[in-house]
């Protein structure tokens, strides 16, 4: 497919790349992305699934929070060597050791900066101040923990001559990872191979320790950047999840891994990834900051793998590698790449026709098309049950779809005493019949969502829950994703009131699902041979 081969040289012996994730510590940094100690667990816990190599847990001395925080982490979550951020003294590299003290495997991260304007404005240090700073604290980091990795911050703008003298200082010292850090953002891929080249070329002993890339996106090139670092020999790169990090963030972690799989016959390295638990870790990473995936996300956007043009999904439907290089399935994500709108042709819609367990002839879709085309001319997507009511015949509605209504919502609970949150919902059906059900649950609109279940008889579980507040028009818009037995559907609603938004999204998710389950099969008709 590819010809260009990699010019990978003398590295090309050593081609394991280690994974190195920052999402709790430089992702934790970053305005919005603050997260609790469960939360922080909740994310280790998905790291650890995934297999990367170290996971640097936060910064211990940052507060005495962050450092309950990594001592957590470093006694719950075994197979990652588990990390700490520490400034170069002796306080913040005793917070760090005490901190990853639980850990199996265990690593210090030290750093200080080194070009002209940390030397100058920030640390108001000379030159042989720093080397000498260097040669000392990585030493005593060295004594505190076999694994010490040290990072001269802003490398990039730092003089080469002086860059390598304070590498060479922390290797002779002890440390076993050199890290160059692109602190602002401002390398290039083509300066940062030839940076990388230099250092391991020629820096005094440099065969013995890994040299190590951590690019930040301030000009969107943190993943270029990164790859471009592994052509120059890295062979540790550090990332984050959905690319969180200071300011535009750092090298994400799912395009740095993706792109050195798919493209292995350019790099000639490997991960130790298990890639399909990518997705499953931006999720969890997006709920527990409450930061939504960008929905055109490379890798784990909605869209990453999704159609809707008619040409394309006609190409996917004959060989999904006409427009598809990886497979959604490869990174953990639900297959669903076909998404039904007004660029929509044909063959999309009887596939998807099919897949609901509808047989019908080539005639039907050709009848119910262009009724089709003027339901997706008004909404974004033609969901699965937009299509079942079009097969059905059954396309003119409220604006509903599903057979229920929403009557009265009653929430309670009593914070003073002991009983359980639960919930009253009234809904009517459209054959006029009325239920009414009362539920618990772990809060009241918890207990919505089950009593909306048992009424409509669907076993859904709520997936994901978005609430947005629209200040200037006073309305919260909520979208709901309901699973019901392994199948995904979602609902939105705008209403006044959050609680109220959020169980009228569940009720349209819901309502979508008992649309299908009525009817799929209903129809009989012959499949055209
Ligand atoms: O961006 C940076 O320089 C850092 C260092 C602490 C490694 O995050
Ligand atoms: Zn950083």
């Amino acid at each position: 497919m590819i010809t260009e081969q990699p010019d990978i040289g003398d590295v090309a012996a050593n081609n394991h790349v280690k994974i190195f994730d920052t999402t709790l510590r430089d992702g934790e940094q970053a305005p919005g992305f603050s997260m609790s100690t469960d939360a922080k667990l909740i994310v280790a816990r998905a790291l650890s699934a995934l297999n990367v190599d170290i996971i640097e847990a936060g910064f211990a001395a940052a507060s005495p929070g962050d450092a309950a925080a990594i001592a957590t982490i470093a006694r719950e979550i075994e197979g990652p060597t588990i990390g700490s951020l520490a400034r170069l003294n002796k306080g913040d590299i005793e917070a760090a050791a005490r901190a990853i003290e639980p850990a199996k495997k265990k690593r210090i991260h030290t750093f200080i900066g080194t070009s002209p304007l940390h030397r100058e404005a920030k640390l108001k240090m000379s030159k042989d101040e720093i080397l000498r700073a260097i040669s000392e604290n990585v030493a005593f980091a060295r004594a505190a923990c076999n694994d010490v990795e040290f990072s001269p911050e802003d490398a990039i703008r730092t003089e080469r001559a002086y860059l390598i003298e304070a590498v060479e200082a922390a290797i002779e010292a002890g440390a076993s990872t050199i890290n160059i850090p692109d602190t602002v953002g401002y390398t290039t891929p083509e300066e940062i191979t030839a940076l990388f080249r230099f250092l391991t070329e020629n820096a005094k002993g440099a065969d013995g320790v890994t040299f190590s890339a951590h690019c930040h996106d301030d000009l969107g090139m943190a993943v270029a950047n990164s790859l471009a670092a592994v052509r120059g020999g890295a062979r540790q790169v550090e990332c984050a999840i959905n690319g969180i990090g200071e300011r535009a963030g750092n090298c994400s972690m799912e395009e740095a891994v993706m792109a050195l799989a798919t493209r292995r016959d350019f790099f000639g390295v490997t991960t130790q990834i298990d890639t399909t638990k990518i997705y499953p870790a931006s999720l969890a990473l997006a709920r527990v900051t409450h930061n939504p995936i960008p929905r055109n996300k490379a890798i784990v956007g909605r869209n990453a793998f999704a159609h809707e043009a008619g040409i394309h999904q006609h190409g996917v439907l004959a060989d999904k590698r006409t427009y598809e290089i990886m497979d959604a399935e490869a990174v953990g994500m639900p297959s669903n790449s076909i998404v039904l709108g007004k660029h929509s042709g044909k063959h999309a819609v009887a596939a998807r026709v099919k897949a609901l367990g509808f047989k019908v002839s080539r005639q039907k879709i050709e009848d119910i098309f262009p009724a089709f085309k003027r339901l997706a001319d008004t909404c974004r997507e033609v969901t699965d049950a937009g299509l079942v009511r079009l097969i059905t015949g059954n396309a003119e509605t409220d604006g509903r779809i599903g057979p229920w209504r929403m009557r009265k919502t009653e929430l309670h609970v009593d914070f003073e005493g002991d009983k359980r949150p639960h919930a009253r919902i009234t809904m009517e059906h459209d054959t006029g019949a009325r239920r009414s059900v009362i539920e618990e649950g772990e809060g009241p609109i918890d207990a919505a969502f089950a009593a909306v279940c048992a009424i409509a008889n669907v076993p859904g579980h709520i997936h994901t829950l978005d609430l947005n507040h629209i200040a200037a028009e006073g309305v919260v818009r909520a979208e709901a994703v309901v699973e019901v037995e392994g199948k995904h559907y979602s609902g939105k609603a705008q209403e006044v009131d959050i609680a109220d938004a959020a169980v009228a999204a569940f009720v349209a998710a819901v309502n979508q699902a008992a649309a299908i389950r009525a009817g799929a099969g209903m129809i009989e008709e012959k499949a055209a041979s």
